[in-house]
């Protein structure tokens, strides 16, 4: 996706949620904050905001709420949201573990999405890793009966220990994953990164699971 342009301020806060960065987090009211009462589902760590701009276009009636811990992103993916009027999708900037754990009431999500995490490849910053137990049971918590957690990574070391992890400390269920399909255009990918990867043939480890 080429750059667009940034719009004003104005423009960008209805696509904005603001969480605050210290102090407890306030739950999500999720009709308040669409307006609506369709179901919501969470990606987090969306970088630029392919996989929000798509599923949000293709998916009207369902709510987007994405999360990301650089500002810079947030901005960047509220500006292509302004500017494709997108009434479905907020963005807030935070940390994706404390939000799901803290602000995102039990229970109320139809999916967790979770592309491409950071690898954090020397094994003494492992413990920077997004997917930790404490993550995995905050998502769980999250969805509703039946939702979904979905997840890709390049990195087959990250694909097993988000398994043992989803294992080892939820009672969520594997489902078969998704399928991959070729692009129809130069977008037509999940998200950015994946774009990049399996341009460069890579294998991508996709996991989806269910909440009983
Ligand atoms: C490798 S990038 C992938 C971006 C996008 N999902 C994609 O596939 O194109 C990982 C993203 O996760 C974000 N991130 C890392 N830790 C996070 C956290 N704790 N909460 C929210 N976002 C996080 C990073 O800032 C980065 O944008």
């Amino acid at each position: 996706m080429r750059k667009p342009p940034r719009l004003p301020p104005e423009a960008l806060a209805p696509y904005q949620h603001e969480m605050p960065f210290r102090g407890p987090l306030p739950a999500i009211d999720w009709a308040a904050l669409f307006g609506n009462a369709n179901p919501v589902e969470v990606e987090v760590g969306f970088g630029k905001g392919l996989f929000l701009t798509t599923a949000a276009t293709a998916n009207p009636a369902t709510n987007y709420f994405g999360v990301e811990i650089i500002r810079k992103y947030q901005l960047l993916a509220a500006n292509r949201m302004a500017r494709r009027a997108l009434a479905n999708v907020r963005v807030a900037c935070g940390d994706g573990k404390l939000i799901l754990r803290d602000a995102v009431p039990p229970g109320s999500v139809q999916a967790v999405h979770v592309y491409f995490p950071d690898p954090w490849w020397k094994t003494r910053h492992h413990k920077r890793r997004l997917f930790v137990p404490e993550f995995a049971q905050a998502a769980e918590r999250a969805l509703r009966p039946g939702g979904k957690l979905l997840v890709a990574t390049d990195v087959a070391d990250y694909a097993a220990m988000v398994r043992e992890t989803v294992a080892g400390h939820t009672g969520l269920k594997e489902l078969p994953p998704p399928e991959e399909k070729p692009p129809s255009h130069d977008m037509d990918y999940l998200t950015n990164f994946e774009r990049k990867f399996r341009q460069e043939g890579r294998t991508i480890h996709r996991m989806a699971y269910e909440r009983g």
